[in-house]
């Protein structure tokens, strides 16, 4: 792995058993194709998942589920760095250094808390979900990152990532973070639930019809992208204001085949929702196959996962380590004798 090539981090957390369509085309695409020119780092994040109270088997469970789909989407190990993100301990380490940088309004302003606290009320709360984005920021400067794939759900905490970094160079002196930039592509930044196309597909959204897994059924797939809602009216077009729902399958159709939007508009002038959703329903089953069924091999094999798991945190801890060093030292924190 050559030290010159710019970093990239990035991270999803195990809150299920499979990723969805919007994780992998809004990010795990990205992922795979940056780790060409860029010296890449990818994460699962389970200490975020913890915010959430999983099940303890079934966040075990789904830690290695989620690697497994790494892999399978085409992160490779030989290139990038794949871990688990609590088998590093220094991003709770540096979590708890950010946290002291952090205002307490700053972090209350951050919509995704105010979404889901509101959601179940602020008894059902708790601390490590308000300060989950801090824990954020640290996941990305402890690798000195340069960019971030990500959705768009994600531009809010890499701003505070970013203003977090500016801050410890103006308060501890330059050299001391890397500020972030996210790499947000604008085709596929939000991939739009099929039952609610005007809302974000995503696993706590809608009852489960509008989201496409990677790893369901391929027949339930089909059945979910042919019952998807559309417009009034009956020509294709693309216009996310009066059309959300067409636009929506066109913008995945775009991202899975390779035709541009207008390229398909062209094709599908004249014919119905329905030929647009058969046809669709049939790309997004051969395109998801593959994918489901090389994480399956991995999720079956699961000391060949916990080798690449385990070599990854070995990597990513050694450069932690020495961000974290770096800024122990920057604060006046007493180096112990035994690492002098
Ligand atoms: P998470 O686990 O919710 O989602 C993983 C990735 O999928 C993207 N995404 C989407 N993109 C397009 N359309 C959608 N409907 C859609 N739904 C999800 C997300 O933007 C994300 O890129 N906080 C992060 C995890 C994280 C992280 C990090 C990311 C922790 N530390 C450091 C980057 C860098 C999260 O909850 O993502």
């Amino acid at each position: 792995m050559g030290c010159m090539k710019p970093r990239v981090f990035s991270a999803m957390q195990p809150t299920s058993d499979s990723l969805h369509l919007g994780n992998y085309l809004g990010a795990l695409v990205n992922w795979v194709a940056l780790q060409e020119d860029y010296d890449a780092i990818y994460s699962v994040v389970d200490l975020h998942a913890l915010t959430v109270s999983p099940e303890p088997e079934q966040l075990r469970s789904r830690t290695r589920r989620t690697a497994a789909q790494f892999l399978a989407a085409g992160v490779d190990p030989a290139r990038s760095l794949v871990f688990v993100q609590s088998h590093v301990p220094e991003h709770a380490e540096l979590a708890w250094l950010l946290s002291t940088f952090t205002g307490f309004g700053e972090a209350s302003r951050m919509t995704q808390f105010k979404d889901k606290s509101a959601k179940v009320g602020e008894s059902g709360t708790n601390v490590g979900l308000f300060t989950y984005p801090v824990l954020m920021a640290a996941d990305i400067l402890l690798y000195d990152t340069d960019l971030v794939p990500v959705g768009e759900d994600q531009r809010q905490h890499l701003e505070l990532s970013r203003d977090l970094a500016e801050r410890l160079n103006t308060r501890l002196g330059e050299g001391s973070a890397t500020v972030p930039e996210p790499y947000i592509v604008k085709e596929t930044a939000k991939i739009y639930d099929l039952q609610e196309p005007t809302k974000k597909m995503s696993k706590s959204a809608s009852n489960g019809k509008g989201l496409i897994e990677i790893l369901e059924d391929p027949k339930k797939v089909a059945k979910s992208i042919k019952s998807a809602v559309t417009d009034t009216g009956a020509e294709i077009r693309f216009d996310r204001e009066t059309k959300p729902g067409v636009s929506s399958l066109l913008s995945i159709y775009s991202a899975i085949d390779g035709r541009s939007i207008e390229q398909l508009v062209e094709d599908y002038q004249g014919k119905m929702y329905g030929h647009l959703k058969v046809d669709l329903a049939d790309a997004v089953v051969a395109y998801l196959t593959p994918i489901r069924d090389n994480a399956m091999e991995w999720i079956e094999s699961p000391d060949s996962l916990d080798s690449v798991l385990d070599e990854g945190a070995t990597k990513a801890s050694a450069i932690a380590r020495g961000t974290l060093e770096r800024l122990y030292d920057r604060v006046g924190l007493l180096k112990p004798q035994r690492w002098r």
